[in-house]
């Protein structure tokens, strides 16, 4: 009797999924369009550093999650999503999952203001992320009680590095670098023409919840990881795109440069999104072609 109760409850849900597969085959050709249109994320932590970006979007609707704002919209009929995530390493990781979860981009950009480490680099200078890498993710050295404190001896901890603990596993002992897209990469060189309020280079990004301002701690990063700049979300978002397989780079101009004396200018996170905007265009020409 149970069975063929059970027979006869899947006739309707059997039926439903036969005219499922009929709507979704009729409607195939929609869906293969979203595919082929995957949208580009574009992620700013601060009010200057999206609100710039997401007024040149076209066609724009405005999405919150928790306190993240997606502003959807179009670039030369491209669908592109600016995101405010917050500052900082946390909104950064969240806000990244969030939109791939919801959005599925194509690729992500996640760009902003920066300090130099790099004493050849000024204000409104520009660095392309080759490199991003987590600068907060440190282990200290083994110091008794009334030691004190050889912040110089910390170790890098790749918190990737194994599913043990950081803490007791030698190979955990090392520097994680997340590499920039190579195809975002190449996009952000070809128009770095356009862009005349400094210079445009590769190089590494250094993130954490952390403003370094001593010199010699900002040198010791320099020369130890080989960072360029150090900011507060790259490395969050670039580990959360690697871990989802999605295209990323980080794009970052100096607000700041302690190593130079180069003052704080906030003018500069509107110039760095006037160049992004270009980078995705070139972005889009790129996708429309392959
Ligand atoms: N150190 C750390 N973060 C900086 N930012 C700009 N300059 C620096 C710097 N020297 C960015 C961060 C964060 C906000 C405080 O500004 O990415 O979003």
């Amino acid at each position: 009797m149970k069975n063929l109760f059970t027979r006869f409850a899947l006739i309707p849900v059997l039926l439903l999924s036969v005219l499922a597969g009929c709507s979704s085959g009729s409607g195939s050709d929609s869906s293969e369009k979203d595919e082929a249109q995957q949208p580009i994320l574009i992620e700013g932590p601060m009010p200057i550093e999206a609100e710039k970006f997401a007024e040149r979007l076209e066609d724009v609707e405005e999405e919150k999650s928790g306190t993240f704002v997606f502003y959807k919209g179009t670039v030369d009929g491209y669908p592109v999503i600016v995101s405010k995530t917050g500052k900082g390493m946390e909104n950064t990781a969240a806000a990244t999952a969030v939109a791939i979860e919801k959005y599925d981009p194509a690729a992500i950009i996640n760009q902003g203001t920066s300090g130099g480490h790099d004493p050849d680099l000024h204000v409104f200078d520009i660095v392309l992320g080759k490199r991003t890498t987590n600068l907060g993710s440190l282990k200290t050295s083994d110091i008794d009680e009334g030691q004190g404190i050889e912040s110089t001896e910390w170790k890098p901890m790749d918190l990737m590095a194994s599913e043990g603990s950081a803490g007791e596993d030698p190979n955990a002992e090392k520097i994680r670098y997340y590499k920039g897209d190579e195809e975002l990469l190449a996009a952000a060189n070809s128009v770095k023409d356009t862009y005349r309020k400094g210079k445009v280079v590769e190089g590494t990004i250094g993130s954490a919840d952390v403003w370094n301002n001593e010199f010699d701690r900002i040198n010791w990063f320099h020369e130890k990881y080989g960072t360029s700049v150090e900011e507060m979300e790259g490395a969050a978002a670039a580990q959360i795109a690697k871990a989802y397989d999605v295209p990323f780079l980080g794009i970052r101009i100096l607000s700041n440069n302690k190593t130079n004396d180069g003052e704080y200018n906030p003018d500069t996170a509107a110039a760095n999104q006037e160049y992004v905007y270009e980078v995705v265009k070139e972005y889009i020409s790129t996708l429309s072609k392959k």
